[in-house]
């Protein structure tokens, strides 16, 4: 192509073919278009321009239009108020490692790390017709922290923070670098017809586990009032977690493809923080395994020993708190190792040390209920614990808080035909609905 059509193809927008920081953001009154730099420049300087430009006036609007590629080639916190952010493009976030350990944004939960921040209120983020997004160069992070869980720095690409009535739609999260999404200290959100997937492509990564720890579809975190909606999720970690203070959650219509599934937690990590899950419906969900990855369990609830023992990430204990009020239903299940399950006596430093302190935890777990449940479980590894865990429900509760008021309904999990042992294990857990050690 010569130089004139390629003129051509840019004039009738408005862009101006001049280097500069703001050479690629065309301003038509609250309207913002950003065009990327190409060959590898990092698009955030642009962005952050059309965001101040048109981001914080009530019926602004941002895009990032496709098919286009904008580089994230550092950290940026987008502040939006009353607006429209369309990424019908993509995010492609840059492979320097070095960069993105040592300047990440630091959450105050676990040293976890992001890299992109929405704040604001009352705005949209919309990926469109064909699903625009993020593309979180993942591949280079799996192979970096291979087979390592938490490893410092790896920064997640979505980070709602500090939000009220925010509406996220259409929008794809290919290879994140860790988990997808984190809705941190926000109320009203609304996360609406996202894919997300996790694959590792590295022929080295032959493990059972693949690598792909920690790549989690969305956790909440002090957050109030978010619904998750229409969601496709394969990973190789938690789908959807709820991390301390997560409250009233609507989780509608998911699909997941390998990894533990639904997660309440973990919680009571921190012996100094008191950690609320409550009022939380997960409806209309199905688990089954994805091509490179077991489906670990289904719905699942994890709490840390009583007493602190080690540091976080992956040490910790004696934190305070309670799950309640939760509603499951309607669940398919396909090949899911343990399909649902309670543990109190979490830490990820397993060693004998550890599960000494099994019924210590305080934390309580009260009004779980289960209803249309259907599918099939498979046999599990024996787990450190030296426990056999081929069971469809297993409900372990510490004996300092045994668990209070867990209802089954129209519950029916088959097991492998050669498997005669329980199907259902409970300790210190009041159940109705399921025999318990039967
Ligand atoms: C901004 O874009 C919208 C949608 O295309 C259009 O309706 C509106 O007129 C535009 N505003 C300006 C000032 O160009
Ligand atoms: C972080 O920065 C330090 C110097 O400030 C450097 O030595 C180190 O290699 C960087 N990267 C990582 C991954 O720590
Ligand atoms: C988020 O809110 C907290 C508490 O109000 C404040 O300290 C923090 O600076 C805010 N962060 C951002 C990025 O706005
Ligand atoms: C996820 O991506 C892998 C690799 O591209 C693909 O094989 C798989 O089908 C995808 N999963 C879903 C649910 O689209
Ligand atoms: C459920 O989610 C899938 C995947 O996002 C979507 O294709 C389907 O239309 C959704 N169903 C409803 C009833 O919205
Ligand atoms: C329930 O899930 C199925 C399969 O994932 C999907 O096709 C259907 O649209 C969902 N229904 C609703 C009401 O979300
Ligand atoms: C959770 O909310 C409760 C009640 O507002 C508060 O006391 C507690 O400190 C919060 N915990 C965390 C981890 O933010
Ligand atoms: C339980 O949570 C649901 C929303 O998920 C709410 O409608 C209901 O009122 C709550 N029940 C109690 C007893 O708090
Ligand atoms: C749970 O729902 C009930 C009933 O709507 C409400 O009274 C209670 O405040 C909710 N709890 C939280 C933590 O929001
Ligand atoms: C467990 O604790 C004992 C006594 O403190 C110590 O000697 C031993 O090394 C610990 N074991 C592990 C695996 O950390
Ligand atoms: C677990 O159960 C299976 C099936 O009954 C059996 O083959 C296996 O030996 C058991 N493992 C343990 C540790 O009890």
């Amino acid at each position: 192509m010569g130089l004139l059509s390629i003129l051509s193809l840019f004039l009738p927008f408005g862009f101006s073919i001049l280097s500069g920081s703001s050479s690629s953001v065309r301003v038509d009154g609250n309207n913002c278009t950003v065009r990327p730099l190409g060959h590898g420049h990092d698009d955030v300087p642009n962005i952050l321009y059309a965001v101040e430009k048109c981001g914080q006036t009530a019926g602004g609007r941002i895009s990032l239009p496709a098919p286009y590629t904008y580089r994230v080639n550092q950290r940026m916190t987008t502040h939006l108020e009353g607006s429209l952010l369309n990424i019908y493009g993509a995010l492609f976030f840059s492979d320097d490692i070095n960069y993105w350990v040592n300047n990440s944004y630091r959450v105050d939960f676990q040293q976890q790390s992001t890299a992109w921040r929405i704040t604001g209120h009352d705005y949209v983020v919309d990926g469109g017709p064909h699903r625009g997004g993020i593309d979180g160069n993942g591949q280079l992070w799996y192979t970096w922290a291979k087979g390592g869980s938490n490893v410092f720095g790896r920064p997640m690409p979505l980070h709602v923070l500090n939000s009220t009535r925010a509406v996220l739609r259409n929008i794809a999260i290919r290879q994140p670098q860790f988990w997808a999404v984190l809705v941190e200290s926000s109320s009203h959100i609304e996360l609406d017809n996202f894919y997300v997937n996790a694959t590792n492509s590295d022929p080295d990564a032959t493990d059972d586990t693949q690598w792909i720890q920690n790549t989690d579809g969305i956790d909440t975190y002090r957050s109030d009032n978010v619904r998750i909606t229409n969601w496709v999720y394969e990973g190789g970690d938690d789908a959807v977690a709820f991390k301390p203070n997560s409250t009233n959650i609507y989780v509608e219509n998911v699909t997941v493809y390998g990894g533990p599934g639904i997660a309440f937690g973990s919680l009571g990590q921190y012996p100094d923080r008191y950690d609320i899950v409550e009022n939380i419906t997960v409806k209309n969900v199905s688990f089954q395994p994805s091509f490179q990855r077991a489906m670990n369990s289904g719905i699942y609830f994890k709490s840390w020993i009583g007493v602190n023992y080690g540091v976080p990430p992956n040490g910790g204990g004696g934190g305070h708190g309670y799950v309640r009020n939760v509603t499951v239903e309607d669940i398919t299940f396909k090949d899911v190792q343990l399909p649902i399950y309670i543990d109190t006596c979490l830490s990820y430093l397993f060693n004998e040390n550890v599960t000494q302190f099994c019924d210590t935890s305080t934390y309580r777990f009260d009004d779980l209920r289960f209803r249309n449940i259907h599918g099939n479980g498979l046999a599990t590894p024996t787990d450190y614990t030296g426990r056999n865990i081929t069971f469809a429900v297993s409900l372990i509760c510490s004996e300092a808080a045994p668990c209070t008021r867990l209802a089954f309904e129209d519950v029916d999990i088959k097991l492998p035909e050669w498997y005669t042992g329980n199907s259902v294990l409970c300790e210190h857990a009041d159940v109705k609905g399921l025999t318990c050690n039967s």
